[in-house]
């Protein structure tokens, strides 16, 4: 039942955006986003030739999947590229129409892009002391375009639910690349709407 988890608290250092106590961790290897990166064959040399390194890993205390409950945790995302795209989340739509998130940037800098399956596209910078709003039906993917690890606090409803396979299948309408030094925002060739 919805009402039957007790109240509590957890530490969280800001510094380093360590949550104290969690009782999820999810740890996304390079060959995990082979689907996801825009350059497979970068995907796979790097793959080899890194011997498979982590991108990302998120910290959860994730809570029953029921009406009203939230989960929230902390996810740390390397600095690295694949070919000129910036490591990055997989992305996802949340499964339930109804369920926004809040980011809550704690360290490294990045960017969170958005998009809605009508064709909306919307991004924001995300780092230390920056707060991202994501409304119900908005897909989102959070970049490391920084030298740091990137890490962020995030809260969503725990019946959520995520949708991996339409990004998988689709991408996402914009890569965030590196061009002369700097991140940018470029239209995805392969993006199918
Ligand atoms: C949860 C959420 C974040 C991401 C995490 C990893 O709804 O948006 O906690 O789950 O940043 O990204 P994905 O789930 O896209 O691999
Ligand atoms: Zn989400």
């Amino acid at each position: 039942m919805a009402n039957a988890t007790k109240p509590y608290s957890v530490a969280i250092d800001l510094g380093s955006g360590a949550l104290k106590s969690f009782n999820k961790k999810v740890e996304v290897k390079l060959r995990d986003l082979r689907g996801f990166f825009y350059d497979r064959g970068a995907v796979d040399a790097a793959v080899y030739g890194l011997k498979n390194p982590t991108v990302y890993e998120y910290f959860e205390n994730s809570q029953p999947s029921a009406r009203g409950q939230m989960n929230f945790g902390v996810t740390t995302l390397n600095p690295g590229k694949v070919g000129s795209e910036y490591y990055m989340t997989r992305g996802h739509y949340h499964a339930k129409k109804r369920a926004a998130e809040i980011y809550v940037g704690l360290g490294g800098k990045g960017i969170v892009v958005m998009q809605t399956k009508e064709g909306r596209f919307f991004h924001s910078p995300i780092s230390r002391g920056r707060i991202v709003y994501i409304p119900p039906l908005w897909a989102h993917r959070t970049v490391n375009t920084g030298e740091e690890k990137l890490s962020f606090f995030y809260a969503y409803a725990s019946d959520a639910g995520h949708d991996y396979g339409t990004i998988r299948r689709k991408g996402f309408a914009k890569l965030v690349v590196e061009k002369g030094g700097r991140p940018k925002i470029i239209d995805n060739p392969k993006y199918s709407p």
